[in-house]
């Protein structure tokens, strides 16, 4: 318990899912963590609970991470509740819609575009002043593998991941100056609601325990195991490590519909 105490991590989307995993292991790290959401409540208080009965510290926050004015709010929040951010891990999105570049109306690339990339990269303007004053932080954006693959029907979520790729690859160069470290953790396919939903559209119902088998180790991505990249990541031991991209899945094969 004692590799990040004293730290702030801010984990956006943490109610469920990978950001739930995430908080979960950098709460059982030491660190404080701020659990964002969107409109889940009851299932952030859950994490936060967990979290406080293992121990641990922690708050929910609701923002959507669209909104600027919420993630101001948020932001000043947890200055005030738990100290500076000197973790921020941008976890928050969602999938599209599953339509070729031909169909997809230009507002749903502008509504990807917001979630994935401009709203993470508001959020990360407003807590890099404190980790600047520290002399000391940690970004780490959670993209996808898919994106190096550029999937068909997928276009308005690998773009948009693939624009905040670059502007954290970018930021990582701009800050060392700093003590700031940006990565990047790029997950297979994770056992989650968005997981589960991309399996039933892809295999026309099925389910991720039909499927896993075939996956790498016998099983898809788990929750747990983007939490130990995350944390290595923001850890001592990945120091000399800033604007790299780990691939969490198992070694290759992913679904061909994300
Ligand atoms: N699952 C996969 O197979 C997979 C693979 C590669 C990459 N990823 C990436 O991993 C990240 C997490 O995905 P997941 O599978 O955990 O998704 P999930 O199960 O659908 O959970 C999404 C989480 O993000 C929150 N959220 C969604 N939109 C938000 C917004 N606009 N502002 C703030 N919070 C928001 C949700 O909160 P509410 O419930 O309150 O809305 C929830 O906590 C995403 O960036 C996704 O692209 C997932």
């Amino acid at each position: 318990m004692a590799g990040m105490y004293g730290r702030v991590a801010l984990v956006t989307g943490s109610s469920r899912g990978v950001g739930r995993g995430i908080a979960l292991r950098l709460a059982a790290e030491g660190a404080a963590v701020a659990v964002n959401y969107r409109r889940g409540a009851d299932a952030a208080a859950e994490v936060v609970a967990e979290i406080v009965a293992a121990g641990g510290h922690a708050k929910a926050y609701a923002a959507a991470i669209d909104d600027q004015a919420a993630v101001d709010a948020m932001v000043d929040a947890v200055n005030a509740d738990l100290g500076p951010v000197d973790l921020l891990v941008s976890n928050a999105g969602t999938a599209s819609r599953g339509q070729t570049v031909a169909e997809t109306p230009g507002a749903d690339f502008l509504s990807l575009l917001q979630v994935h990339a401009l709203g993470p990269i508001h959020l990360i303007q407003r807590v890099l002043p404190g980790m600047r004053a520290a002399g000391r932080g940690d970004v780490v954006m959670i993209s996808s593998s898919t994106v190096s693959e550029a999937p068909e029907n997928s276009a308005p979520y690998t773009m948009a991941k693939a624009a905040m790729e670059m502007c954290v690859r970018t930021l990582a160069r701009e800050e060392r100056a700093h003590g700031i470290r940006a990565n990047i953790v790029a997950p297979g396919l994770v056992e989650t609601d968005m997981g589960r939903r991309l399996v039933r559209a892809a295999t026309g119902g099925g389910a991720i325990e039909d499927i896993a088998g075939s996956y790498p180790f016998g099983r898809v991505c788990t929750p747990a195991d983007i939490g130990g990249a995350v944390a290595f990541l923001a850890s001592a031991d990945a120091e000399y490590v800033t604007g790299q991209r780990i691939t969490v899945d198992g070694g290759g094969r992913s679904i061909t519909v994300v």
